[in-house]
């Protein structure tokens, strides 16, 4: 109790002093912020973002299939987030005859509109610090048990903050009849597609429309015909009026993962080993699945949320070195470290105990972090997985077969096997027996990988049909990399730093830090809580010389269209809406010229989880959906610099345009009210 009262007292006191836009923030402890919130342009109350009484903003947020954010935008649960968080459902509704990914969608009735399974949405309905129940040993699973039998559907959660100095319980409802109302073709969904991913200027329209269905009386339900529209306690209200650079923006979303208070030991071993490693392998299957996707339509559909997932953080890695390097995070860890112990030399052993808990587990790490990029990428052991599960149905067993099959060739994954067990063969120190003695009969990892692809019966959904999966020789395998997933087991957590043996001394460190350092402003770090962030919008000084505005507009867009160029070839629909300037309500006057808007940048504290999430003005409006950072900023994971950081959102404006124009979907900007 004492415990968490003064860790809230240093949250608040902290608070008066900070002026950075830097942090993510629990909605229930934003009373503490409010004032700085107001002074930059905030109208609203605490009590309006988050409130257990009454309907709150707080409502209309949802956390979009378990890594994504979405928001309500009608009294009938109609749902924006990204199309990128909405890509497994579109890519696996479509097929070469029905490509909703390059074509789009636009149900134009509530009959038309298509069931995803699998996919769900969590709308939380609160949030409890449950520190002194967890201290006096009450266990998570009964607090959870508790809490979910609080009603319908819900679903609970214990989370850590402040690396286990406070905890709190989330309970949310869990929708899983959810359905995809409207998603715009690839060409502008994606439009730019990985060139441009993680870059500004940004002309993506980065949305998809979903609806979450209900029960007759509102409750969460398995998908029915019978379900109806959900109602919300609460939908945003959209703002059509415009933004200007200097504008307060706010934003409310689930946000995955930041490691802000690390040490660096830590730092460096992001910087120096673990993305490097992690980049040149994911280059190699990159390298492998896009050359497979150019020779083939067909390859180029089942292997696109594959390569996509794959190549974002490749690519978001590579802006992080490089902005840790710019910044000199690690020295400056160091020299901070260095202060800490200078001012504190009675706690100056807890950066010794921790210094010395990362040389205990960094080979660990390692090998979990290699176990996943390269064993785990090899898809054919999945099919072993399915037939010889003793928790599937048969039933089960032969649907989850089919869409495995569906998006897999396996020449695809024969390369990738080649190439991923190659390097695993050097660098993997926690091999198995039974991987060495595969390697070493058959002389060699490559040539092993080799006769497995030559040999199994599985490449093929008939083969796998006709096939005696346990003597297999991918099941073989399966064998024989299993004792590598039970050795790295223990070092399966969010980041290095949350392994218990190293986050047991964050604990005192970052509550010693917090005591010390009363000038900074100490937000528990990312877990895929509901946070929310504020800023302004606001261009930024790319390089010497080289101001980025803050805005882009359709001219961007029509400047890159090229029919040549797969990722950069926009619809005829909207060259034909450009020619003849046809923008409807959507068209604005900017800098003289008669355009629409279509992304906008910001200074809020974002990372992967805020896409999808809604981006607020001062009165709480919707005016874009978040779905990107620039480049150069991706290290604010692990250092925020206001001079640099800024997060890509895509305008409504462009959303409602697309929706309108494109689309042909007018019922749903009715439906908007708008
Ligand atoms: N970079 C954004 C995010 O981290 C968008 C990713 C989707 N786009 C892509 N080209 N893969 O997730
Ligand atoms: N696109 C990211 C996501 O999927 C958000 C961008 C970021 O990491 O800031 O959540």
């Amino acid at each position: 109790m004492k415990r968490t009262l003064l860790i809230v007292a240093l949250l608040v006191a902290t608070t008066l002093s900070a002026v950075a836009d830097k942090g993510m923030w629990l909605p229930s402890l934003i009373g503490s912020r409010i004032k700085d919130m107001k002074s930059k342009g905030f109208k609203l109350s605490a009590e309006d973002i988050y409130s257990i009484n009454q309907a709150s903003l707080k409502d209309a947020v949802v956390l979009f299939d378990g890594g994504c954010t979405g928001e309500i935008v009608t009294e009938k649960g109609l749902l924006l987030t990204n199309h990128h968080c909405g890509y497994d459902a579109i890519q696996a509704l479509s097929t070469v005859e029905h490509d909703y990914l390059t074509d789009g969608f636009w149900a134009m009735n509530h009959a038309e509109e298509l069931y995803c399974p699998g996919l769900k949405v969590h709308i939380l309905q609160r949030m409890e610090d449950v520190t002194e129940r967890v201290n006096a040993g009450e266990t998570r699973e009964d607090i959870i048990a508790k809490a979910e039998a609080e009603g319908v559907g819900f679903k609970a959660k214990v989370e850590s903050m402040y690396y286990g100095n406070i905890f709190y319980l989330f309970v949310y409802r869990e929708f899983s009849d959810v359905r995809l109302v409207g998603a715009p073709p690839t060409t502008i969904g994606k439009f730019g597609a990985d060139n441009d991913n993680w870059i500004w200027p940004r002309h993506t329209g980065d949305f998809s429309v979903f609806r979450i269905y209900a029960d007759k009386d509102n409750n969460p339900a398995e998908y029915s015909a019978d379900n109806r529209p959900y109602t919300p306690k609460r939908h945003f209200e959209i703002s059509t009026a415009g933004i200007k650079e200097g504008d307060f923006t706010m934003i409310y979303g689930f946000p995955g993962n930041t490691q802000e208070y690390i040490t660096s030991d830590a730092v460096k071993y992001i910087a120096e080993t673990s993305d490097p490693t992690k980049i040149a392998l994911r280059t190699a299957r990159l390298d492998i699945i896009g050359a497979a996707q150019s020779a083939s339509p067909e390859v180029r559909i089942q292997y696109a949320a594959k390569q996509a997932n794959i190549a974002n953080a490749w690519k978001k890695w590579q802006g992080e070195v490089l902005g840790i390097n710019r910044l000199g995070t690690y020295d400056k860890k160091l020299a901070y470290e260095a202060r800490f112990r200078e001012e504190n030399p009675t706690k100056a052993y807890l950066l010794d105990s921790l210094a010395a808990a990362y040389e205990r587990n960094i080979e660990g790490y390692f090998n979990y972090e290699l176990f996943n990029e390269t064993l785990r990428g090899i898809e054919l052991q999945q099919a072993v997985a399915i037939a010889l599960s003793d928790k599937l149905s048969e039933e089960d067993k032969v649907a989850r077969a089919e869409l495995f099959y569906k998006d897999f060739q396996v020449d695809v994954d024969r390369a990738l096997a080649v190439a991923m067990l190659t390097e695993y063969e050097k660098m993997g120190t926690y091999i198995s027996e039974e991987l060495k003695a595969l390697f070493a009969r058959h002389g060699g990892a490559k040539e092993y990988a080799t006769w497995l692809y030559d040999n199994t019966a599985l490449g093929t959904l008939e083969g796998y049909r006709a096939a005696d999966v346990a003597n297999d020789p991918m099941a073989e395998f399966a064998r024989a990399i299993a004792p590598i997933a039970q050795r790295v087991k223990p070092y399966t957590y969010r980041n290095l730093s949350n392994i218990p043996d190293i986050e047991r001394w964050f604990r005192p460190y970052v509550k010693a830090l917090m005591e010390w350092d009363t000038k900074r402003a100490f937000f528990p770090d990312a877990n895929l809580t509901l946070r929310v962030a504020y800023g302004k919008i606001a261009g930024y000084e790319y390089a010497d010389g080289e101001y980025h505005l803050p805005q882009t507009t359709i001219e961007g867009i029509m400047e890159k269209d090229n029919p040549e160029i797969y990722d950069y070839n926009i619809p005829q629909r909207l060259r034909d809406v450009y020619a003849t300037k046809d923008y409807g309500r959507w068209g604005v006057t900017m800098n003289g010229k008669y355009t629409v808007p279509v992304c906008f940048i910001a200074t809020n504290h974002t990372t992967g989880g805020n896409s999808g999430s809604p981006v607020l003005n001062g009165k709480g409006e919707l005016i874009g959906i978040n779905f990107d950072r620039t480049w150069l900023s991706t290290m604010s994971d692990i250092e925020f610099d206001e001079t640099l950081c800024r997060n890509i959102i895509c305008d409504i404006r462009y959303v409602l345009f697309v929706i309108d124009k494109v689309g042909g979907a007018e019922w749903l900007i009715q439906e908007m009210g708008l």
